[in-house]
């Protein structure tokens, strides 16, 4: 499978995000990931629909919103119509309102003909989203905690990527996206991949790299 690139600019610096933006596309990078962080699905917050509707016209590369909020279909509206391509929703704030929020969010996503993923944390079983496997585009399997970029990979995570992979290839949807988020290294990236994982982000790696294009392209090789 293509192995794609996505550099996450939560690590960026906010004050020059449309240079971090064309400097990413630069330097080879495959999508763009937007970290969005509410102060109560997480403790921080980052930036909401305004930030992708700002980045939109300087790069060509998909926008991928991972919405880590609370009632995420408030929002839907708003990454849509900024010009993302993907958005994912977190399965813990989806469970907490109705069993059936989730795969109502995932379409709502689809009905603005946006690409849709469904995201566990580390301390959720992957087979919870079994449901919604055949709605999503991909499927975001977190490999931290969300909230902070620069945390140590969760090695647990890596069973969890091929029981994903397998339960794909299982439904017909070999080719499903796979997205892997939270302490990828150059010295780990490969052992993600090797467990069925294409969609690789990555923030601090890339952006506290001296050289950004030859980091992004070490991660893909
Ligand atoms: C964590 C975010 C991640 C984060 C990854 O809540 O969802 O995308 O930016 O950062 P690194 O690669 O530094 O772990
Ligand atoms: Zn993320």
């Amino acid at each position: 499978m293509q192995i794609k690139i996505a550099p996450s600019i939560l690590s960026a610096d906010f004050s020059a995000m449309g240079e971090a933006v064309k400097k990413l596309e630069a330097c080879g990078a495959d999508i763009i990931h937007c970290d969005v962080m509410d102060g109560s699905f997480v403790e921080p917050i980052t930036f909401g629909g305004q930030m992708v509707k700002n980045i939109r016209p300087l790069t060509k590369l998909p926008l991928d919103a991972h919405l880590m909020i609370k009632h995420p279909k408030t929002q839907i509206k708003f990454f849509a119509e900024a010009g993302a391509d993907i958005i994912t929703v977190h399965y813990k704030a989806c469970a907490e309102i109705s069993p059936n929020y989730l795969e109502e969010t995932l379409r709502m996503i689809k009905s603005y003909g946006v690409k849709c993923g469904a995201v566990v944390n580390p301390d959720v079983p992957v087979e919870n989203i079994f449901p919604v496997f055949p709605l999503c585009d991909m499927v975001l399997l977190m490999s931290v905690y969300p909230g902070y970029g620069g945390q140590k990979f969760i090695p647990e995570t890596l069973s969890k990527i091929t029981a994903a992979r397998e339960y794909a290839a299982a439904i017909g949807k070999g080719d499903m996206d796979i997205e892997v988020d939270g302490g990828v290294t150059e010295e780990n990236c490969a052992r993600i991949k090797a467990a069925g994982a294409n969609v690789i982000v990555a923030g601090s790696t890339v952006f506290r790299s001296a050289d950004m294009a030859a980091t992004i392209a070490a991660l893909k090789r």
